[in-house]
């Protein structure tokens, strides 16, 4: 575990490895040396940009266009574009100068912590829950704050657990989560602002899987509570991982720090990546049609895990992860899943990323990817162990 008592280098060089990029890396060696592996660990759409945010582009790059730093907070017609999406989608009015264009829901979270907590604040952040939350405020020298969700809350935190943390600055919430995929029903979401509001302490909603939910649109925060930073991002729906553009929805006391910090950490967000997204808003239908595929692998994997006896998993209501207690079959996932990649040639991703207390007991499968590898990997775990 590492110590948040350290300080700069020597903390930084505690900062934990994030597992699923180690997985990632083994699965492609493995099937770049021909032997047959099925991609289950990624955390990314298998599809490209969208064909109008690549054709604005070769636009944009045909045009002559210099493509030089924007202003900080990014291209004004962008950002007055997300505003729009959060009117059209949600009925939610965010002005778009409350809006910051970023390099990615990463860069996003490094600026919306240096904005709001110093050195030693007690942050908040979910169990299991996307690690980069952790790592990050562990190298700023923060102090995250486990709080263990799982099947009796619906894998969503509730007031007790809340209370039970001790005092808090700060708490960072996903909607819907990454490794679960649960997502915060609008009550529950308006009752978590309230809780902090009324105690000072600064909530961070990552909503980076919105549009890709299965039960109905999930609520946003943005407009919802106006002191909450929301960050979302093009990596998931708008299927721009690589494209490194993402935004946040700043609250006013923060706006200004968040600017100047943009300024001297990133100066802008890519340029060339703000136009190809401007133009990804217009491209819901082929971008909606990935979601449908991902609703089809749902049900694939589901039942098919479930054939294999792997039944016991968080709600599952959005993004494109089934989260698994595999303790039937391992009480150390890490090994399971190295076993499961060497012998099965099934990549999946430990818990222990996600969870560093009952990780050991779970896996995250990815079904971002092709169906036939869904089906092929279901009936292979079927006959596990051998
Ligand atoms: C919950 C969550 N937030 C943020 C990120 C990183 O987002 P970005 O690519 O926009 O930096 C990921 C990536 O997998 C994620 O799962």
């Amino acid at each position: 575990m590492t110590d948040s008592r350290l300080t700069g280098a020597l903390r930084a060089a505690q900062v934990p490895p994030f597992h699923a990029m180690d997985m990632s890396l083994k699965a492609t060696a493995r099937a770049k040396s021909g032997q047959r592996t099925l991609f289950l660990q990624v955390g990314q759409p298998s599809t490209g940009a969208p064909a109008g945010a690549r054709q604005a582009v070769i636009d944009a790059m045909r045009g002559g266009e210099s493509l030089g730093y924007t202003n900080a907070p990014g291209l004004p017609a962008l950002a007055e574009r997300i505003a729009r999406h959060y009117d059209d989608t949600y009925g939610s009015r965010v002005e778009s100068d409350r809006i910051t264009i970023v390099s990615g829901a990463s860069a996003g979270f490094t600026l919306a912590f240096l904005a709001a907590f110093d050195a030693g604040d007690r942050v908040a952040v979910l169990e299991p829950g996307y690690p980069c939350y952790r790592n990050t405020l562990l190298a700023l020298g923060a102090t995250p704050v486990p709080i263990a969700v799982g099947p009796e809350s619906r894998w969503i935190p509730i007031r007790a657990m809340l209370d039970a943390a001790g005092p808090l600055d700060g708490l960072v919430i996903a909607s819907p989560s990454n490794p679960t995929g649960t997502t915060l029903d609008p009550t529950s979401l308006d009752d978590i602002a309230r809780y902090c509001s009324q105690r000072g302490i600064q909530l961070i909603a990552d909503e980076i899987y919105h549009g890709i939910t299965y039960n109905g649109p999930a609520p946003t925060l943005a407009g919802r509570a106006a002191d909450a930073v929301v960050i979302n991002s093009f990596s998931k729906y708008f299927s721009m991982t690589g494209w490194r553009l993402g935004w946040m929805v700043v609250p006013d006391h923060l706006r200004d720090v968040v600017d100047r910090l943009q300024q001297n950490l990133y100066i802008c967000a890519p340029h060339v990546s703000q136009i190809a997204g401007l133009a990804a808003f217009d491209c819901t239908d082929e971008l909606d049609g990935h979601v449908a595929r991902y609703a089809a692998n749902r049900d694939v994997l589901i039942a098919g895990l479930a054939a294999a006896g792997i039944d016991r998993i968080a709600a599952a209501d959005g993004a494109f992860y089934v989260y698994a207690d595999v303790s039937h079959l391992t009480d150390d996932s890490m090994a399971l899943c190295h076993q499961w990649l060497d012998r099965l040639g099934v990549a999946s991703t430990p818990g222990l990323d996600f969870d560093l207390t009952r990780g050991h007991r779970f896996v995250r499968f990815s079904y971002a990817g092709q169906r036939e590898h869904l089906e092929e990997a279901c009936g292979l775990l079927a006959g596990w162990p051998p």
